[in-house]
């Protein structure tokens, strides 16, 4: 197995740091790497923020269901959807974008979560951790009075990054056969392979909390699914531009 390919395997979240703190160069390079990632027709749709103020941060925090790495990690980063920029170019252009369209959400959330994982792996291998924090979207509004994010950008995810204080298991993820098929979709042997896997999820859960959680993966589906996931986020994206026509 090569580098790259063991420390993609060796990939955990990590919501525990220590108190030191992560270099400006390699912050930088963190941030290279992300423009470096592939991006739909060269748009670069995406715009990346430092969030430095520890009176924000405790906000942030409190925000996205109270997640005290948030406030506690030597580096938060908000990675936005940013259609904003291409607004600017046409108008340089001496032309208008045309707004709201589905294919431009779709384009600018995709290159934003391609650029924060080249990140995320770029501060992997330089001995960081991290976590994705989608808890920004609990109040994204609020978010973007903090941060003073425009019409046409929309806050898609924050990530914790710093030098890791723990070191968890890495988390089994679904067998290969159920996320990967030939030619044709299909879903019909996946039952039984999922049965197996819930068997192996939950031996990680009884390990990881030494035997105080018992829990599957189809029923932590099953938990979240049947739940309205932020229901606020449809008319959030019409009020910031990102309509879906
Ligand atoms: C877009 C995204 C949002 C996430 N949001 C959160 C979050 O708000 N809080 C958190 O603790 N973990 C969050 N996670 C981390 C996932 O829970 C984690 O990646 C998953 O359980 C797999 O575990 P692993 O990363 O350790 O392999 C998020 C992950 C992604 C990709």
């Amino acid at each position: 197995m090569n580098e790259i390919i063991n420390l993609i395997k060796s990939h955990k979240s990590i919501r525990k740091f220590k108190d030191k703190k992560v270099e400006e160069e390699k912050l930088k390079l963190v941030i290279e790497a992300a423009q470096c990632a592939s991006t739909s027709s060269f748009v670069q749709a995406y715009t990346i923020i430092r969030v430095k103020d520890m009176e924000t941060r405790r906000e942030i925090a409190k925000l996205s269901g109270d997640q005290p790495y948030i406030e506690q990690s030597p580096l938060f980063l908000v990675f936005c959807a940013d259609l904003n920029r291409l607004n600017l170019a046409c108008r340089m252009n001496d032309t208008q974008m045309k707004e709201g369209f589905t294919e431009s959400f779709i384009l600018a959330t995709v290159d934003t979560a391609i650029a924060a994982q080249n990140s995320m792996i770029a501060a992997e291998s330089m001995g960081l951790g991290g976590v994705y924090i989608g808890g920004i979207r609990n109040d994204p509004y609020r978010v973007c009075e903090l941060l003073n994010i425009p019409k046409n950008v929309y806050p898609v995810f924050g990530m914790c990054l710093g030098y890791p204080n723990q070191d968890p298991d890495t988390k089994p993820r679904l067998p290969l056969d159920v996320v990967y098929k030939e030619d044709k979709y299909s879903i019909n042997e996946d039952e039984s392979r999922i049965i197996e896997y819930d068997r192996l999820a939950s031996e990680y859960y009884i390990k990881r909390t030494k035997g105080k959680r018992n829990d599957t993966w189809s029923k932590q589906m099953a938990d979240k699914m049947e739940q309205e996931l932020r229901p606020h986020m449809r008319d959030f994206l019409k009020d910031k531009g990102f309509d879906m026509r």
